[in-house]
C-alpha cells in the first residue's frame, strides 16, 4: 500500500498521529458501553443492557476500520490500553448522561482529526473522515433521545424499556461503512 505524502520517515503528520489516538477513544467507548450495559443487565433491564452491548460492538468496529484504514495508509499500529473505565454509578440516568458526553466528546475528537486532515491537505484523511462525522450525528442523537426519555419517565424505567425495546432496533449492515481489519459486527 501507499504512504501518503503527510506522513514520512521524520515521523507521523499530525493527522495520523489523532488517528492512532483515536484508537485507543474508540476501544474506551466500547469498554465503556459494557460497563454500561453489565450495569443494566444486573439490574434487570435488559433493554437497555441489549443496547449497550451491542453500542459497543459497533465502538469496536470503529476501532478496527481506524486500525484497517493506518495498516492500508502504512502507518505503525500499536493496539493499545483503554482510559479508564466507570462502574459505580447512583443511579441509571448517570450511565444514558456518561454515554451522551462519551457521544460528544468523540465527536469533538472527529472534527479535530477533520481539521487536521484539511490543514496538513490530506484528502485520502479527509474521505476516510466522512462516515464516522455522520456517525457521530446519529449516536449523539440516539443518546440525547435516550436520555429525554429517561427524564420524561420520571423513575419508571420499566416505560424507558418499554421506549427501548419498540425504538432502538439492533441496527445491521451498513454497506457505506468503511472497511474493518478482521470480522465486523454488522
Ligand atoms: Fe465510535
Ligand atoms: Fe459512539
Amino acid at each position: 500500500m501507499t504512504s501518503t505524502a503527510k506522513t514520512t520517515e521524520h515521523g507521523l503528520s499530525k493527522f495520523h498521529r489523532l488517528l492512532v489516538d483515536q484508537v485507543r477513544h474508540e476501544f474506551t467507548a466500547a469498554q465503556q458501553y459494557i460497563a454500561l450495559a453489565a450495569w443494566f443487565d444486573d439490574r434487570d433491564l435488559p433493554q437497555l443492557a441489549r443496547v449497550f452491548y451491542r453500542q459497543s460492538l459497533e465502538e469496536r468496529d470503529h476501532a478496527m476500520m481506524i486500525v484497517r484504514f493506518l495498516l492500508d495508509s502504512d502507518v505503525p499500529v500499536t493496539i493499545p490500553q483503554t482510559d479508564e473505565i466507570k462502574n459505580d454509578f447512583a443511579e441509571p440516568r448517570d450511565l444514558v448522561a456518561l454515554a451522551l458526553r462519551q457521544e460528544r466528546e468523540v465527536t469533538e475528537q472527529f472534527h479535530l482529526l477533520a481539521k487536521a486532515a484539511r490543514e496538513e491537505a490530506d484528502y485520502t484523511g479527509e474521505q476516510f473522515l466522512q462516515w464516522f462525522l455522520k456517525e457521530q450525528t446519529e449516536e449523539v442523537a440516539k443518546m440525547s433521545t435516550l436520555l429525554a426519555v429517561v427524564d420524561r419517565s420520571d423513575g419508571n424505567f420499566f416505560d424507558v424499556e418499554t421506549f427501548v425495546a419498540r425504538d432502538m432496533p439492533d441496527e445491521s449492515g451498513d454497506p457505506t461503512a468503511p472497511e474493518t481489519a478482521g470480522p465486523s459486527v454488522s
